[in-house]
């Protein structure tokens, strides 16, 4: 990390008011670097301020050495400002850290146990898709289970609809078809969905918790853990309700994805 110190008057640390990305880096190289940059330059055009410089960021990635590790890269308008309203010149703030990783490989080939959670995301298009500072939803629906046999959370909007996990997409099979929920209410538009949208046919639909259980396949996937294949859901009552054998109905969708982040395939 570059610098420790954060000005108690840094408005990512009074507000939120800033953006994040967390990328997966092998051997120096970054994955889906392009995604990242361009999810973080919409979040500075959304938030009304100019982002650091893309030069400077692409020297980051490098930094990492050998071996595979998460770059986290943290931007804030800076500080200032009378109260919510900001200076009219920030001068925006950058702070990265990297750590090493080792993804959970038994999850990729024996899938997860996921549960509903109670918490409901607030619907604001303003910020859907951006992943921003404000994530007191996710850490609110992270505390709402403590077993380490429930890997994620499933997360729905205020009318019901289904829109990710706490820190992943959803993805899953119905009669042939790949799907995703539309993320234009709230949620993070995430890389791995975005380069799989622009790869394959997975249409953008909305969809009640409710049919849920009646999918053929469910996966969770990210830029840097790639795709779990979801074996049970529980309610978030603790009561399981569905089960999906791991068979090889997982496997391409989940191979698509690892093939965008250099992770191996698996077979049936
Ligand atoms: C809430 C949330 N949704 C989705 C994602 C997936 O984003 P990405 O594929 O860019 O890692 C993340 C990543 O951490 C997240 O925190």
């Amino acid at each position: 990390m570059h610098d420790t110190v954060i000005p108690f008057d840094d408005r990512g640390f009074a507000y939120g008011d800033g953006l994040f990305e967390t990328v997966l880096v092998r051997d120096g190289e970054p994955l889906l670097w392009e995604a990242h940059m361009e999810r973080l330059a919409r979040g500075c055009v959304r938030l009304g301020f100019v982002g650091p410089e893309r030069a400077m960021l692409d020297t980051l990635p490098a930094q990492a050495g050998q071996g595979l590790h998460v770059l986290k890269l943290v931007v804030t308008r800076g500080r200032g400002g009378r109260g919510y309203l900001p200076p009219a010149d920030p001068q925006p703030s950058l702070r990265w850290q990297f750590s090493a990783f080792a993804p959970h490989q038994e999850r990729w080939r024996e899938g997860i146990r996921v549960r509903l959670c109670r918490l409901r995301l607030a619907i604001q298009p303003c910020l859907a898709g951006l992943k921003h500072l404000n994530r007191l939803e996710n850490v609110l629906a992270r505390q709402e289970w403590n077993d380490p046999d429930i890997a994620e959370g499933l997360l729905c909007d205020s009318a019901g609809r289904l829109v990710e996990a706490t820190c992943m997409n959803l993805f899953w099979q119905r009669d042939g078809r790949w799907e995703t929920p539309r993320l234009d209410a709230c949620g993070v538009a995430g890389t791995l969905r975005a380069a799989l949208l622009a790869e394959r046919p997975i249409a953008e639909v909305a969809m009640d918790t409710d049919e849920l259980a009646g999918v053929d396949a469910l996966w969770l996937g990210n830029s840097v853990q790639g795709v779990w294949p979801v074996a049970r859901l529980d309610d978030a009552e603790g009561n399981t309700v569905a089960r999906w054998p791991i068979t090889a109905i997982h496997r391409p969708l989940q191979n698509a994805g690892h093939a965008l982040l250099g992770y191996p395939g698996l077979a049936d």
